[in-house]
């Protein structure tokens, strides 16, 4: 087998990067390791950055996000008991963010990607990365019990953080940054309306807790909880009440609750690689970097990773520019840096950190309040929440 950008994973990185490479008339292959249907099952963010919107509309998947997703101009931070708006809307001359599920985004891609006829390979085991130092690097991989080579120019890594590419690189090579902080974040997906019309991050001394949602008819809610609780610990109920004593009074009682419909436990990290490439392979999303979710930049950031190898690949097919690639790492993890530290700060500043004696604990708080209760302290919330802008190219 032969293609010129042989892409690993096909979450969201992969298949967006396939999809734009697909339109731009540059051949590529996705190998995912897991079915389509379990892809799909994986509940993750739902927060788009005016960015990401925009690449999605020229990757031309964004008919249905544009119907059913959810402009927002705002959110929330429940602070002591209060609401403080942050008027994203205002605040950065007109940009806002789209609330629309990364499993619809997935979906529209998958959809998208069949419709071209573009070629995927799911269940793709024991996938290898071989000669990425050299001009002619290939995967091999097994399917239905057979061995395969795919032959390519160049190769995605957008396999996630346990995925094989980043571990395909010489030991050495990579200098990895990495902070675990002690809690995780308990979701619940719920057929319940929105306890209110934007998101709510609550800053509590029992814990954070994340309003969202996925619809006017679905939800989303999220508490802090220690690393070490487990998710068959908590039945629907008390998730709801311990909610319901997070919050404002006013939400507390508006609160609908129901059945969820799914539950789980996720640790919350911040770790970035560099570089993010090596020879003829590139690291997109997950597979170079993580943030804790408190900044909804996850998947935004593996957008803007595949808004910069993408438009590097263009000029190489297209005008022979293959002095880009060299720049592609730097390029990358200079929004990446930016993007870790808003999520880095907004997880300081809105969780419970046990240990923080009194004084810390006073800091945090005090920090918060002087941000909010000033216009240049919310700007820099809101320039920072609706995403940070993509670089040029040269
Ligand atoms: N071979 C082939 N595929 C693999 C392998 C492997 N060895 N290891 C992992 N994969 C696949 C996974 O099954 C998954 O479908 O790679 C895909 C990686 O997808 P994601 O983890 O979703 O990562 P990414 O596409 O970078 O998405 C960015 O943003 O909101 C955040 O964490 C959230 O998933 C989200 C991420
Ligand atoms: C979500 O809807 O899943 C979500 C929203 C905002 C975040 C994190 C997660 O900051």
């Amino acid at each position: 087998m032969k293609t010129q950008v042989a892409i690993i994973g096909a979450g969201p990185s992969g298949l967006l990067l396939g999809q734009l490479l697909t339109k731009a008339g540059i051949d590529n292959v996705i190998l995912e390791r897991q079915t389509p249907d379990y892809v799909l099952g994986r509940i993750r963010a739902g927060v788009l950055e005016q960015g990401m919107v925009d690449l999605l509309r020229e990757a031309g998947v964004s008919e249905r996000m544009e119907r059913e997703g959810l402009v927002h101009e705002g959110f929330e931070l429940a602070l002591d008991g209060r609401l403080e708006h942050i008027d994203l809307k205002g605040l950065t001359g007109g940009k806002t963010v789209m609330v629309y599920g990364q499993t619809e985004v997935t979906r529209d891609l998958m959809a998208a990607r069949q419709a071209v006829g573009s070629r995927s390979i799911y269940e793709a085991d024991k996938v290898a990365l071989h000669d990425l130092k050299t001009a002619a690097p290939y995967v091999t991989f097994e399917h239905k019990g057979e061995t395969f080579r795919l032959d390519c120019n160049y190769i995605a890594g957008c396999d996630g953080f346990h995925g094989v590419a980043r571990k395909s690189i010489p030991e050495g090579v990579l200098t990895e940054f990495e902070r675990v902080y002690p809690f995780g974040w308990l979701g619940l997906l719920a057929d319940t309306p929105p306890v209110h019309d934007e998101l709510i991050y609550a800053r509590h001394e029992r814990g954070f807790a994340l309003c969202s949602m996925r619809s006017p008819t679905r939800t989303r809610y999220y508490l802090q909880v220690p690393s070490c609780e487990r998710v068959e610990d908590w039945s629907d109920e008390r998730f709801w009440e311990e909610l319901r004593r997070r919050l404002p009074t006013e939400q507390a009682e508006k609160l609908v609750t129901g059945p969820s419909l799914e539950k789980s436990i996720a640790p919350l990290r911040s770790f970035v690689v560099e570089p993010m490439q090596y020879g003829n392979l590139f690291l997109l999303g997950d597979a170079a970097h993580i943030v804790p979710p408190t900044g909804a930049k996850g998947l935004n950031l593996a957008a803007s990773d595949v808004n910069t190898l993408y438009r590097i690949l263009v000029k190489v097919y297209g005008e022979g520019r293959t002095d880009l690639l060299a720049k592609y790492s730097e390029i990358s993890l200079r929004r990446i840096w930016k993007a870790e530290r808003f999520s880095w700060w907004m997880t300081s500043m809105l969780h419970d950190f046990p240990d923080n004696d009194a004084f810390t604990k006073r800091m945090q708080q005090t920090e918060l309040d002087y941000y909010v209760g000033s216009e240049a302290g919310r700007t820099t919330i809101a320039e920072n929440y609706v995403g940070l802008p993509y670089e040029d190219i040269e």
